[in-house]
């Protein structure tokens, strides 16, 4: 095992076992369940399904049958642990895969999720385009990005940077957007969003200690030996303390896009609810 103290969040999720989920939880599963119409007849493809908590949710709300990939192996027994446990088994995979190469027929599904994972992508033009190829017309092309509402300090984007193993970018909501319609674009098809939905992250600073506890109790973590459940606390405190700070600059969005022929007029008056 690695030296806890050295290891990345990802890794050190992986040591925990801590269930992975999109920004909004399983708020954000229910509103694209019920924004995109989804019924038992759909099939929907999840990118970076980790330990499975989109992919369970998303079929148990909706009946869908839901295929999850993931590029890190370990993740696929436990997502199929948790599929099994919520009894969806017969209709919820995972498969080890990478998302810029995906192993499925051009047009085989009616929905593609992808929450926080193209910006774990290097090659996020090659992603993309795999997500618009295995898309069938008219299918749904869910994006749930975290981004920057006000710039953090070097420090802390350097800080993060090491915390999660990947070089984060200052980008916005409107980056993202470009990003996917335009590489959408160079597929022959285009990408419409019809569907935006912008977020904050409340501050947890007093959450962070009772949630430590809740996992310290947990099975994969009394294993472990007394002085590496101590660092684990440790870890765990750093973690959340610096992620919680970071996301006070931060927010996301859910956004909804429908590959189409070719995309629509521009329109000039725009609204937002009150
Ligand atoms: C931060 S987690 C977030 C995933 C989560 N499902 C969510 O809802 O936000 C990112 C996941 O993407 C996976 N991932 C990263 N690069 C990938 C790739 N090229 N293909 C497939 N999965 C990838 C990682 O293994 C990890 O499980």
């Amino acid at each position: 095992m690695k030296d806890i103290t050295k290891m990345n969040y990802s890794e050190f999720v992986g040591l925990i076992d801590e269930r992975n989920r999109p920004s909004g939880g399983i708020k954000s599963v229910h509103t694209v369940a019920i924004n995109s119409q989804l019924n038992p007849s759909k099939k929907i493809l999840e990118i970076g399904s980790n330990t499975g908590f989109t992919s369970v949710n998303l079929s148990l709300f909706t009946g869908c049958e839901v295929v999850g990939i993931d590029a890190n192996v370990s993740s696929i027994a436990k997502a199929e642990k948790y599929a099994i446990k919520h009894s969806v088994e017969d209709r919820v995979s995972f498969l080890n895969a990478d998302a810029c190469n995906l192993p499925f027929e051009d047009s085989s599904f009616d929905m593609i999720w992808c929450s926080n994972v193209t910006s774990f992508i290097s090659d996020k033009e090659k992603a993309v385009s795999e997500y618009m190829r295995v898309l069938k017309l008219g299918g749904i092309l869910v994006f749930i990005p975290i981004y920057y509402i006000e710039s953090p300090s070097r420090e802390m984007l350097g800080e993060v940077s090491e915390a999660i193993g990947v070089e984060v970018k200052v980008q916005d909501k409107h980056d993202w957007i470009e990003l996917i319609t335009q590489i959408a674009e160079t597929t022959g098809f285009a990408a419409e969003l019809f569907f935006s939905e912008d977020y904050r992250y409340l501050d947890a600073r007093d959450d962070i200690a009772g949630y430590i506890n809740y996992l310290m109790q947990k099975d994969e973590v009394l294993q472990f030996k007394k002085n590496e459940q101590y660092l684990i606390r440790k870890k765990a405190e750093y973690f959340y303390k610096l992620f919680n700070e970071n996301l006070q600059h931060a927010g996301y969005s859910i956004l909804l896009f429908q590959k189409r022929k070719m995309k629509d007029e521009v329109e000039l008056f725009l609204s937002k609810k009150t």
